[in-house]
């Protein structure tokens, strides 16, 4: 029986959560696969109730599991905790204990949501691009790390790091995942500046000698981030490491319309963990109103990529996009002229689709 592990998390991370399990469970005897479901508390909540983000047993659970969906994790209230506890800590536990290296965004423009996006029809219509991000390296696990004093006062220290083998394994990743599509990689870097990039960009370039009806480009990161807003179609799959697609990820989730809409995968072969790309946007937190659309189509890349259940995953998203197309809008991609609706009463709207 596959077992999913939940980690609901802090924030609007339970109410999207929620959704999504709803929404399992639908997929779950309309098709009947025999989910089961485990919590596996992690974040603020998980350190409030056992002193850590990433109680142990949590951590047994998610590697059990077949697949763990995650809600989102972090709020005001542990900011001030120390780095080694932070809720984020829990997140990064999870992917780093799984070894969770291939991180998967999309970003497609669902043609309803065109008005929602603060740019214009003309340059976003038909966004289909994919960030493939590298998850377990880079600064965000390099060392030396932390916060020393020294005679002039305080000195942060944080270590970009990179070895062959990481390079090549994420590299892969993006080059099979282009073969399914428009065969187009754009590697992102700063190969200018960087010699941790420099590695990356002559690793990357190897790789893709096994690749030849792939497409290649390297871009430096700066110009990545202006190109996004230029002209965002050109891009099929960018890939990039760790902390470069943690800001262009966010970047590319807004030309679509609101970071509510994006799902991500976070891979090690068919193990995966699914979460929502926005946080637990601690202002919204409790009212009802936050966007389960995320995460609804992270479960759509579960059925996809874990359980490898296409047909399922095409259901998912094509309950969305009828619901979407509709008029039914929560707050943050409303526009004059729909309905604005609240969480519980979209995911109501995405299981009668389903139905
Ligand atoms: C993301 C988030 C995380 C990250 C945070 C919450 C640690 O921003 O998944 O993009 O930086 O990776
Ligand atoms: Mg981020």
């Amino acid at each position: 029986m596959p077992l999913i592990a939940l980690c609901a998390g802090d924030g609007i991370g339970p109410e999207v959560a929620a959704e999504a399990v709803r929404v399992l469970k639908a997929i779950d005897s309309k098709y009947r696969i025999g989910f089961s479901f485990e919590d596996a508390p992690v974040g603020g909540g998980a350190y409030d109730k056992f002193g850590t983000p990433l109680p142990d047993k949590s951590l047994d659970t998610a590697k059990r599991a077949d697949a763990v969906f995650l809600g989102a994790v972090g709020g005001p209230k542990w900011e001030k905790l120390d780095y080694s506890v932070r809720p984020e800590r829990g997140l990064l536990g999870l992917r780093s204990g799984l070894d969770l290296y291939a991180n998967i965004r999309p970003a497609k423009m669902f043609a309803p949501l065109v008005a929602a996006s603060t740019l214009k029809r003309e340059v976003v219509e038909g966004i289909d691009l994919v960030v493939v991000r590298e998850l377990t390296g880079d600064i965000y696990f390099g060392k030396p790390r932390g916060v020393e004093k020294y005679a002039g006062g305080k000195r942060g220290v944080n270590t970009m790091v990179y070895t062959t083998p990481e390079i090549e394994r994420i590299a892969r990743i993006a080059f099979e995942l282009a073969r399914k599509r428009r065969k187009k990689v754009c590697s992102v870097d700063k190969a200018n500046v960087l010699e941790t990039t420099e590695l990356w960009r002559e690793v990357v370039t190897q790789t893709h000698g096994a690749y030849p009806d792939v497409d290649l480009s390297h871009m430096y990161v700066d110009n990545a981030a202006m190109q996004l807003v230029r002209n965002p179609r050109q891009f099929d799959v960018m890939l990039t490491p760790n902390l470069f697609g943690d800001i262009l990820s966010d970047e590319a989730s807004m030309l679509t319309g609101s970071i509510g809409m994006l799902p991500s995968a976070s891979l090690n072969g068919t193990k995966g963990m699914y979460e929502p790309i926005h946080g637990s946007a601690p202002d919204i937190a409790g009212k009802g109103i936050a966007n389960p659309i995320a995460s609804v189509l992270s479960v759509a890349m579960m059925l996809e990529y874990t359980f490898g259940n296409s047909p399922a995953a095409r259901d998912v998203e094509r309950a969305v996009a009828n619901v979407l197309e509709k008029g039914f809008r929560t707050a943050d991609i409303f526009s004059e002229g729909t309905a604005k609706v609240s969480t519980t009463r979209m995911g109501d709207l995405i299981l009668k689709e389903l139905a």
